[in-house]
C-alpha cells in the first residue's frame, strides 16, 4: 500500500508494496452505503437490514450485501436459508422482503466458521461487489463487520463507495473505537454521511427517559469530528426479539414506533442522494 497516498503516514499500517489502486464501480447500483462502526455488537446489522427496508418502503429499489464475513448476519436477520443460483458467470441475489440480498452465510452451513486469512476475506469482497447480479438498485447498502481491518480498507480503496453511516452506542468504550473508525475513513476520503446513536436510551413503564449507557456522546463526538449527527434509537426490546425472528421490526411491524424511527432515517438519505 501506498501510505503517502491515502495519507497514513501517522497511522499504523502493514508493510507492503506500493500500489496504486483502481476504483471499481459497483454494477447495478447508483449508490453504494456502508454502515459501519470500528466497534462490535453496537447494532450495524440491525440498523443495515431496518434501513433497507425503510428504504424500500418508499419506493426505492434497494440491496443488501452482508460483508461480514467471519460473522455474517444476514442469514439469520432475513431467515434466508437458499442458495444463491448462479448464471455460470455471475451469482444471483436472493429476494427477501423485495431487497437484493447477498451474505457469504448463503455459501456456508450455518455453524462452518470462515477460517479465512485477509487475502481471501479480500477476495470474497471483490466476488460480491464485481460478480453479483445487482440489478436495477438505487441503493446498495453494506453492513460492515467491526474493526478498521481488510473489508473496510478494500471498499474504501477499490470499490466505489458513495458514503458510510457510522453506529454507535453512546457509550466511551464504543465511542473510543468509533473515534479510531472516523479516522480511518477521513483519511482514506471516504464521505461519512453522519453518526447515529443506538441505543441511545430506554424508555421504562413508567415513560421516563434511562441513560442505560451514558448520554450525548454520539451526539458530542459527531460535534467534535465535525460530522452530521443523523438521530437517536432507543433500546427496545422488540428489535432484538425481530431480528431473531428474521422478521426485522420494520418488515413485522411498520407501524411501531420504531420503524417509524428507521423511515426517518430512510428519508434523509433519500433526500441527501437522490
Ligand atoms: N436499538 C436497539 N435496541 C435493542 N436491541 C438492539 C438495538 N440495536 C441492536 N440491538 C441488538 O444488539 C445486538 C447486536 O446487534 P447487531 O448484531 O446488529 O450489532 P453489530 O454491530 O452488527 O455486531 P457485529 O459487530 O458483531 O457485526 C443484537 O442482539 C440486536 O438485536
Ligand atoms: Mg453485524
Amino acid at each position: 500500500m501506498d501510505n503517502k497516498k491515502v495519507g497514513l503516514s501517522d497511522t499504523m499500517t502493514a508493510k507492503t508494496k506500493p500500489k496504486t489502486f483502481r476504483r471499481n464501480p459497483i454494477i447495478g447500483t447508483k449508490f453504494t452505503i456502508a454502515i459501519s462502526s470500528a466497534k462490535g455488537g453496537v447494532g450495524k446489522s440491525t440498523f443495515a437490514t431496518n434501513l433497507a427496508l425503510a428504504l424500500k418502503k418508499l419506493d426505492l429499489k434497494v440491496g443488501l450485501l452482508d460483508a461480514d464475513i467471519y460473522g455474517p448476519s444476514l442469514p439469520k436477520l432475513f431467515s434466508i436459508q437458499e442458495k444463491p443460483e448462479s448464471d455460470g458467470q455471475k451469482l444471483k441475489p436472493i429476494m427477501k422482503y423485495g431487497i437484493q440480498c447477498m451474505s457469504i452465510g448463503f455459501l456456508t452451513d450455518e455453524q462452518t466458521p470462515m477460517i479465512w486469512r485477509g487475502p481471501m476475506v479480500i477476495s470474497a469482497i471483490k466476488t460480491f461487489t464485481q460478480k453479483v447480479l445487482w440489478e436495477n438498485l438505487d441503493f446498495l447498502i453494506v453492513d460492515m463487520p467491526p474493526g478498521t481491518g481488510d473489508t473496510q480498507l478494500t471498499f474504501a480503496q477499490e470499490i466505489n463507495m458513495d458514503g458510510v453511516i457510522i453506529i454507535s452506542t453512546p457509550q466511551e468504550i464504543a465511542l473510543q473505537d468509533v473515534k479510531r473508525g472516523i479516522k480511518m475513513f477521513d483519511k482514506l476520503k471516504v464521505k461519512i454521511i453522519g453518526l447515529v446513536d443506538n441505543m441511545s436510551h430506554f424508555i421504562g413503564e413508567d415513560e421516563k427517559r434511562y441513560a442505560i449507557f451514558g448520554e450525548g456522546g454520539v451526539e458530542k463526538t459527531a460535534k467534535e469530528f465535525d460530522k452530521n449527527f443523523l438521530g437517536e434509537i432507543p433500546i427496545n426490546p422488540e428489535i432484538g426479539k425481530q431480528g431473531d425472528l428474521g422478521t426485522p421490526i420494520v418488515e413485522s411491524k411498520p407501524d411501531h414506533k420504531i420503524s417509524k424511527i428507521y423511515l426517518e432515517f430512510a428519508k434523509k438519505l433519500h433526500q441527501i442522494f437522490i
